[in-house]
């Protein structure tokens, strides 16, 4: 009996010692590791206007900038930096003419968003992604499913040169 108690004693021990390793683990690599947004948030199609982009180059495509509430109240006031909760998307389309357009221009000066290519996205939680200066960064294909992580290594380093607390975007008037 004596013996089984024991045992019992040891095992549990050895259980909650490799609990706290997990939980150290898994704190560690919040901390210096990025984390990436991998899932899109719910509704964004819905949100308020902050600006569009036009990009040419490689690119040749139309964004559309939209904020959540949280966002949109943040540009409107001039709150610097961006309150938790914010959400900035940008929704990237293909650059193309439109020939409806241009026949009843009759001149071919029309240019619209032709098909998706992809969604980026900055989400504010200064705890949860403080390695990545309070935002998470997010970048789906049309299909929705975020792309790989190697791809998301420099957005980051790149919004950090903003002087607007990572974002780019200003608020058309
Ligand atoms: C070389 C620098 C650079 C890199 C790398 C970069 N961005 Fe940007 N990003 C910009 C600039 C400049 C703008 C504003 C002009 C525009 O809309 O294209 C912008 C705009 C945005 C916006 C609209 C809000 C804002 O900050 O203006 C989002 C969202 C965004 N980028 C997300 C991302 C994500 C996600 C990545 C990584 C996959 C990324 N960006 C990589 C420079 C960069």
């Amino acid at each position: 009996m004596k013996a089984k108690s024991a045992l019992a004693t040891t095992l549990l021990a050895l259980v909650s010692v490799t609990a706290c390793l997990v939980i150290a683990r898994g704190q560690a690599d919040e901390n210096s590791a990025p984390i990436y947004v991998t899932k899109v948030p719910s509704g964004y199609r819905d949100w308020r206007l902050v600006s569009v982009a036009n990009e040419e180059g490689n690119l040749h495509s139309f964004a559309i900038v939209l904020g959540n509430d949280v966002a949109i109240k943040a540009y409107r006031e001039g709150t610097l930096p961006f309150p938790d909760g914010a959400i900035i998307v940008a929704l990237h389309y293909k650059h193309v003419p439109s020939e409806e357009n241009n026949k009843v221009f009759g001149d071919a000066q029309s240019f619209v968003p032709g098909s998706p290519t992809n969604i980026q996205l900055e989400v504010k939680d200064s705890n949860k992604y403080s390695a990545t200066g309070g935002w998470g960064f997010g970048f789906f294909g049309t299909d929705g499913k975020p792309v790989a992580e190697a791809q998301m290594k420099s957005c980051a380093p790149c919004h950090a040169k903003s002087s607007t607390d990572f974002v780019f975007t200003h608020y058309a008037p």
